[in-house]
């Protein structure tokens, strides 16, 4: 089946380094570890952690926490792996790609735009819904018409709006001043979290962790399934591959050191969270401002919305940055237009693509209600962890020979219990958001048989091969190749 044609590793590592439209290498470990934490520290440790505590899991939250790290961590060796194999820019969908073909790879590639595009607009609604709290608590306050989806009473979400267009405007003048801003946010965020972190340990009351289980073993699970957003995002690192200097050692650092210290400042978070207050207080947007202003550090929690308002961005700026990497990387591969491929001329960006990511991420941001967006996001990643998982087991296969920077350890053991892991925390999401999540799928066949399967570049290439093949023989043939020579034509897809 053509749809299920393979892209050869060697051609596409061959394709990167020879095009004229090449993005270029400035990221370093250190930009790479902040962009880790940029799109990781986020809404899931702001927000979403006191209503898990509340109604999910208790104080037992601590170690619901150490269980959605650990099956993230899980993934993340497997995307370690594969983005020091392959440095190329699409990360989830050239790993399919190149393991388990062209159709997997562009449905992988689409549920992408669940976890990028779709995300940085739940974020953007969150971000606004602080930005307008934080202006009424100094006296400001804007109209309900511009700062709701018409769902939530309004006209548009203007302060939407405005963050993803500076977010936009930021992307395209170049991945080094994107970095450079990244690096300040994250240490505006992980300041606020240590400072959170130092305020509450002297309050802690260990009464308030008893009962420690309020709602059984099953509420660890339940609190994983939850805070499991709160690990998104380590994977958008690998989108950064082909933009980073020496990517076959950088890359894995950047995705575990990343993940690494959020699990750690997650956990501590959540120790001392559930140790100062009771967690049946805990069912609010802003838990950290509730837990400080509960022991009378009222300022605390202007500094915690502010960090909060922080967090976001970044998560946005680098989701933002992520999803034009994948288009950019499908477009070079003739899944997508040219057009989401064409750098700018000055700042070597892909400009169109940008735009019209930035467009998208307003549009849902300014209309719609966050839960619609919010609730998809879960699924279309855990799809890529499971598709990647597999993929490596098949590339292990097929290519023993590729040299492998950074092999993960507990093979096959590890990339089969993150597949099942992904598994796992995927059948837990309700059946509405499975639904939703089918008919994304099914308009993503269509729109790969309408679209892409007809002008995918390797598709191109066989057909050239092909039509080679049938001409008649020369009169003169070219000569042989020198014997001992091994070399595959770069045209021809692997089995
Ligand atoms: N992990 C990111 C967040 O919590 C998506 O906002």
């Amino acid at each position: 089946m053509p749809s299920f044609r393979v892209m050869p590793v060697d051609n596409l590592l061959a394709k990167k380094e020879g095009r004229a439209n090449r993005l270029r290498k400035v990221l370093g470990p250190l930009d790479l570890t902040a962009l880790g934490l940029g799109a990781i520290i986020g809404t899931g440790i702001f927000v979403i952690t006191g209503v898990a505590a509340a109604r999910y899991a208790g104080p037992g939250l601590i170690i619901s926490f150490i269980v959605a790290g650990l099956s993230s961590s899980l993934a993340a060796l497997v995307y370690a792996e594969l983005a020091a194999t392959v440095p190329v820019a699409g990360s989830a969908y050239t790993f399919t790609y190149i393991s388990l073909g062209e159709l997997l790879a562009w449905l992988v590639g689409w549920n992408l735009v669940l976890e990028y595009l779709v995300a940085a607009g739940a974020v953007s609604i969150g971000w606004s819904s602080y930005f307008v709290s934080l202006l009424q608590s100094a006296g400001i306050n804007l109209p309900l018409a511009f700062t709701a989806s018409p769902a939530a009473g309004g006209i548009f979400n203007l302060p939407a709006v405005f963050i993803t267009g500076l977010i936009t405007i930021l992307i395209i003048s170049g991945t080094q001043h994107s970095a450079a801003v990244n690096k300040i946010i994250v240490a505006g965020k992980v300041a606020v979290i240590l400072l959170f972190i130092f305020l509450g340990v002297k309050h802690i009351n260990p009464v308030n962790w008893q009962p420690f289980l309020p709602f059984g073993v099953a509420g660890i699970f339940h609190g994983a399934a939850i805070i499991f957003f709160a690990f998104i995002g380590f994977d958008a690192v690998s989108t950064a591959a082909e933009e980073v200097k020496r990517p076959q050692r950088t890359l894995p650092l950047g995705i575990l050191l990343s993940l690494g210290l959020s699990t750690f400042f997650y956990i501590l978070v959540t120790i001392v969270l559930t140790g100062i207050v009771s967690y049946k207080v805990l069912d609010t947007a802003s838990p950290m401002a509730a837990a400080l202003s509960a022991i009378g550090l009222r300022w605390g929690s202007a500094l915690v919305a502010t960090g909060a308002l922080a967090g976001l961005t970044s998560v946005m700026l680098v989701t933002m940055y992520g999803q034009s990497r994948i288009f950019f990387a499908m477009s070079r591969d003739g899944l997508l237009p040219f057009l989401f491929s064409r750098l700018h001329p000055r700042f070597q960006t892909p400009l169109w693509n940008s735009l019209l990511i930035g467009t998208g991420v307003a549009l849902i941001g300014a209309l719609l209600p966050i839960n619609i967006v919010a609730e998809l996001t879960n699924i279309g990643t855990l799809s890529a962890f499971f598709a990647v998982s597999i993929g490596l087991i098949i590339l292990r296969r097929t290519r023993p020979d590729l040299p492998r920077p950074f092999r993960l350890p507990g093979y096959p053991a590890t990339p089969l219990l993150a597949a099942g892991a992904a598994f796992y925390l995927a059948v837990n999401l309700p059946p509405l958001t499975w639904a939703r999540f089918f008919i994304w799928v099914i308009l993503g066949a269509i729109l790969y048989f309408s679209y892409g399967y007809r002008h995918s570049a390797l598709g191109q290439e066989s057909t050239a091969l092909k039509q080679v093949k049938k001409r008649p023989p020369l009169l003169f043939p070219a000569p042989l190749r020198k014997p001992g020579s091994k070399k595959s034509s770069p045209l021809k897809p692997d089995k």
